[in-house]
C-alpha cells in the first residue's frame, strides 16, 4: 500500500511543550469545541493544532500510563511470566533466534529503547499501564501514519489478576484522548480476533464503530487470523467527548 510514512510529514505537526498531563483540559475553547472550556483542535488539513506529546505520563481516574523504563524490568518480567498462558495466545509469536525480553534484561532494555525511538519519531507511543502504582499491563498507540491518513492503532493487554475492573477501557479512553488531542490523529483502529470476547467488550464499552472483518489480517501465535476492525474518527471523538469525560476521566 502506498501510504505515506510517519516521519515524512512531521514538520506539519506543531508540538507544544507542556508538563500538563491533561493537555487541553480546562483551557478556553479556541476552535468551536462541543465542550465548553475545552480546546478543540482542528482535524485534518494543514492548520492542525496539536498540543503536547512531550508529557510522558497520561492520567485517568484510576490508571496511569507512562513509558516503560529499564527499572520496570523485574515487575514486567513477573507479570509476563505469570500471565503467559493468558496473554501469548493473543500475541504475535516471538521470533526465533532473538533474546526473550521476559528473561533477558538487555533485551527488555532494547525494547524500551526501540519504543523511545518511535516516540521521538512520532511513529508510536508505548505505555505501561499502572494501577495503584503497580504495573498492570501495556497500552500501545502504534503504526502511526501521517499524510492524508493520520491513522494509528491501539493495542493492549492486562495482567489476569487485574482483569474485569474496566482498567483497559479506561486506559484506552486516555490513549484515545492523547491520540486525538495531543498527537492530532484523525482515526484510531483496534483490530481484534473475532473469538476474543473480552477484548471486543472493550471496544463495545468505548462505543467504537465495528467496520467489518479483515481476512487473515495479522499473524497471531503462528496463525494468520481474521480480525474484526473497530475504529473511531476525530469527529466521533469530539461528538462524544463529554460522555467519555463523564465515564472515564
Ligand atoms: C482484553 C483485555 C485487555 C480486557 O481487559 P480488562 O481490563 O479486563 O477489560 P474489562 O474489565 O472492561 O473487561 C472486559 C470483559 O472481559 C471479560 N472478563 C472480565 N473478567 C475476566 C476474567 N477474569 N477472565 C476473562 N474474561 C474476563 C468480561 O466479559 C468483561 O466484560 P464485562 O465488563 O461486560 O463483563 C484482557 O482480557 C486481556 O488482557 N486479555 C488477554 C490479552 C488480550 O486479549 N489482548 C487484546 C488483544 S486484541
Amino acid at each position: 500500500m502506498g501510504s505515506p510514512s510517519a516521519a515524512g510529514t512531521r514538520e506539519r505537526v506543531r508540538h507544544v511543550t507542556s508538563a500538563d498531563p491533561h493537555p487541553g483540559a480546562g483551557r478556553p475553547s479556541t476552535a468551536g469545541g462541543t465542550q465548553p472550556g475545552r480546546t478543540r483542535p482542528e482535524v485534518g488539513g494543514e492548520g492542525r493544532v496539536v498540543m503536547s506529546t512531550s508529557s510522558a505520563e497520561l492520567v485517568g481516574r484510576r490508571v496511569r500510563l507512562r513509558p516503560l523504563a529499564v527499572t520496570d524490568f523485574a515487575a514486567w518480567r513477573d507479570v509476563r511470566r505469570r500471565s503467559a498462558d493468558w496473554l501469548l495466545k493473543w500475541e504475535p509469536a516471538r521470533l526465533d533466534g532473538y533474546p526473550d525480553p521476559v528473561e533477558d534484561r538487555q533485551a527488555f532494555a532494547a525494547r524500551c529503547g526501540a519504543r523511545e525511538r518511535e516516540r521521538q519519531l512520532g511513529s508510536g507511543y508505548g505505555f505501561g499501564v499502572f494501577v495503584g502504582g503497580r504495573l498492570a499491563g501495556e497500552m500501545n498507540l502504534s503504526g502511526i501514519q501521517r499524510g492524508p491518513f493520520q491513522n494509528g492503532f491501539i493495542g493492549y493487554w492486562i495482567d489476569e489478576s487485574f482483569a474485569g475492573h474496566g482498567y483497559t477501557p479506561e486506559g484506552c479512553a486516555v490513549a484515545l484522548r492523547f491520540a486525538f488531542e495531543s498527537v492530532g490523529l484523525h482515526r484510531i483502529q483496534i483490530s481484534i480476533i473475532p473469538r476474543n470476547a473480552p477484548s471486543r467488550r472493550v471496544a463495545e464499552k468505548l462505543r467504537l464503530r465495528e467496520e467489518g472483518v479483515a481476512v487473515r489480517f495479522l499473524e497471531i501465535n503462528g496463525v494468520w487470523e481474521d480480525h474484526v476492525c473497530y475504529a473511531i474518527t476525530a469527529e466521533e471523538w469530539w461528538e462524544r467527548r463529554g460522555d467519555y469525560e463523564q465515564e472515564w476521566f
